[in-house]
């Protein structure tokens, strides 16, 4: 099997791609400092896959330490999800933002080069395309300047691997755009594990049916959109995972040596902040208490992707409905119990 480097494998996204990899032949192994993700995601991977995962406990930006994993492990391809992520600490942090997710990834593209290993897949984000003018997102549409330290982190993100791969280093990448990734896996054996006061909508909603928050507050409903509230892709976590499968094995057949390529992956649908309440409503069998507050900043009113290069060039297509998926987060919610999931 294939072994392929998850950094950041720990955490949401990453370890249902592990589970993804796994399933399709890979030999996922994780690379996490576990400063926002919990140990007992590898109990549920084990549980899951029938066997431990491999993993190290490391920094990504300690050169050594990644050349010895990739030397030890016979790494041959990259996901690269590890980054801080929460956009409102981001302002706050900025230097800390920066050289975190700028300098973890600059240094697994330079081990990279110092062992010959090529295949990337980076983990980017919608953010990128700020309040679009035009809907849905294309990969051309307009990058509009950051709203946020954290936003801008992907946005030259991209553009380290884009003026790599112009030098013709020998590295074949991929941008993945992420939307808004929710549920779980089936089994409730891994899910999403917010640490204190969860920042995104399904988590937040998931703990007010669970009882661990009092109320839901929905963070506006006089924008311009149908029912007054933002509109969001939603996309499975799971089929998010497999969209990072469906990249990979895309590079494995590139056979020019320097390659970089960009992707939306979404849903193609936009659902409303209501429209998800109603839909767990259903799912839950139970009514969720919520409130309608003020706007947050730095909301954006809408943005949901055009899946059409995603779905034709790399053959994948989301195929898990929003039902689905919040039927699969309340079921890891219920596995969590009503403690705070900070334990
Ligand atoms: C969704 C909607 C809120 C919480 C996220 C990630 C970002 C990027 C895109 C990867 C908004 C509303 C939320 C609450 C609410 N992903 N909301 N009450 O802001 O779209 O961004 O996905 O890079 O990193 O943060 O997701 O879940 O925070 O908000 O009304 O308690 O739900 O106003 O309209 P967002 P979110």
């Amino acid at each position: 099997m294939i072994p392929i480097l998850i950094t950041g494998g720990a955490g949401f996204i990453g370890s249902h791609t592990a589970v993804a990899l796994a399933e399709a032949g890979f030999k996922p192994v994780i690379l996490d400092d576990f400063s926002n993700s919990q140990q007992s995601v590898l109990q549920g991977l084990e549980t899951i896959l029938g066997h431990p995962v491999s993993c190290h406990v490391a920094d990504c930006n300690d050169y050594n330490t990644v050349l010895d994993i990739f030397q030890r492990e016979k790494i041959r391809g990259v996901i690269h999800f590890a980054a801080f992520k929460a956009v409102g600490e981001s302002m706050d942090e900025p230097l800390r933002y920066y050289h975190n997710n700028l300098g973890s990834l600059i240094t697994i593209m330079e081990v990279m080069l110092a062992t010959g290993v090529s295949d990337l897949i980076f983990s980017s984000s919608c953010t990128v395309y700020g309040e679009p003018e035009e809907l849905p997102v294309t990969e051309l549409s307009p990058i509009q300047p950051p709203a946020s330290v954290y936003g801008n982190t992907k946005q030259i993100g991209e553009e380290i691997l884009s003026d790599t791969v112009k030098a013709d280093k020998p590295l074949k990448i991929i941008a993945l755009r992420y939307f808004n990734p929710i549920g779980a896996h089936p089994s409730a054996q891994i899910g999403e594990l917010p640490l204190g006061v969860p920042n995104n909508l399904v988590p937040y909603i998931t703990q007010t049916a669970a009882g661990i928050r009092e109320q839901l507050t929905i963070f506006g409903d006089d924008y311009p959109t149908p029912d007054g509230t933002c509109i969001r892709d939603f996309i499975h976590v799971m089929d998010l995972a497999e969209a990072h499968v469906s990249a990979l094995q895309a590079l494995q057949v590139i056979n020019t040596t320097s390659h970089y390529d960009i992707f939306n992956v979404g849903t193609g649908q936009g659902n409303s902040v209501l429209e998800l309440v109603r839909t767990f409503e259903s799912v839950s069998g139970q009514p969720l208490n919520y409130r309608i507050g003020p706007r947050r900043a730095g909301d954006i009113t809408a943005v949901f992707a055009d899946a059409t290069k995603v779905n034709t060039r790399l053959g994948w297509k989301a195929k898990r409905s929003l039902k689905e998926a919040l039927a699969d987060a309340w079921r890891w919610q219920q596995h969590l119990g009503t403690s705070d999931s900070a334990g």
